[in-house]
């Protein structure tokens, strides 16, 4: 018998928000480390860092009906100093990118989320080959600047683009396909 070839199982209903619950957390550890240690090789074996410690974590979940069941995408923001945040370690599941918009959407709900909590400029070290999207999404370059050897762009966003969100830690849902609607 030959089995017809099939496309694997994508989810294509998405919920963002605070990462909570202990299993948020670690899926997001778990996908930060198979992104930056493993498929970007910029840090080894862990990217965890003091900011860590005090950032907001944000994490993407795919869900199987209402369960929410994988974390597809994380983010975290985390405010130096009063009203300045910033965004980082910013990751899509590779089966998940190009797909549902995610990279997008937590872009928004980080930056709404700081927002609602104040933030007066909102920035992020960009990697270079990513600031054509961030620019697309209302963001503008400050500085190149090279970092852990690699070339980044200081970017800051417009917030303007991205109004205070209403009970940021519930966040908002998104769809395969569609830009998320909060
Ligand atoms: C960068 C990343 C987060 C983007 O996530 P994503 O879910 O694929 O992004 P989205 O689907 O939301 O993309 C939003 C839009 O930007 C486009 N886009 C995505 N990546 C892009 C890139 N590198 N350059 C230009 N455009 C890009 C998408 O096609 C989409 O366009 P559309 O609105 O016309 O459909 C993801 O590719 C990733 O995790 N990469 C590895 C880690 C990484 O680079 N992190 C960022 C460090 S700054």
């Amino acid at each position: 018998m030959v089995a017809d070839p099939f496309n694997p199982f994508a989810a294509c209903h998405f919920r963002l928000k605070y990462a909570t619950d202990p299993w948020e957390t670690a899926g997001a550890a778990a996908l930060r480390r198979q992104v930056f240690c493993d498929e970007q090789q910029i840090f080894e074996g862990d990217d965890r860092d003091a900011v860590d410690e005090t950032a907001i974590h944000l994490v993407a979940l795919s869900t199987m009906a209402v369960l929410a069941d994988e974390v597809v995408g994380t983010v975290r923001i985390h405010q130096s100093e009063p009203g300045i945040w910033y965004g980082s370690r910013l990751a899509v599941d590779a089966r998940y990118r190009r797909v549902g918009a995610l990279g997008a959407a937590l872009i928004k709900l980080a930056v709404s989320s700081a927002n609602a909590l104040g933030c007066i400029r909102f920035y992020a070290n960009v990697q270079a080959q990513n600031e054509l999207m961030f620019r697309r999404l209302n963001w503008q370059r400050v500085e190149e600047v090279t970092l852990h050897g690699m070339p980044h762009v200081f970017m800051q966003a417009d917030l303007a683009a991205y109004p205070a969100l209403d009970n940021a830690p519930e966040g908002f849902h998104a769809l395969a396909g569609k830009k998320a609607a909060a």
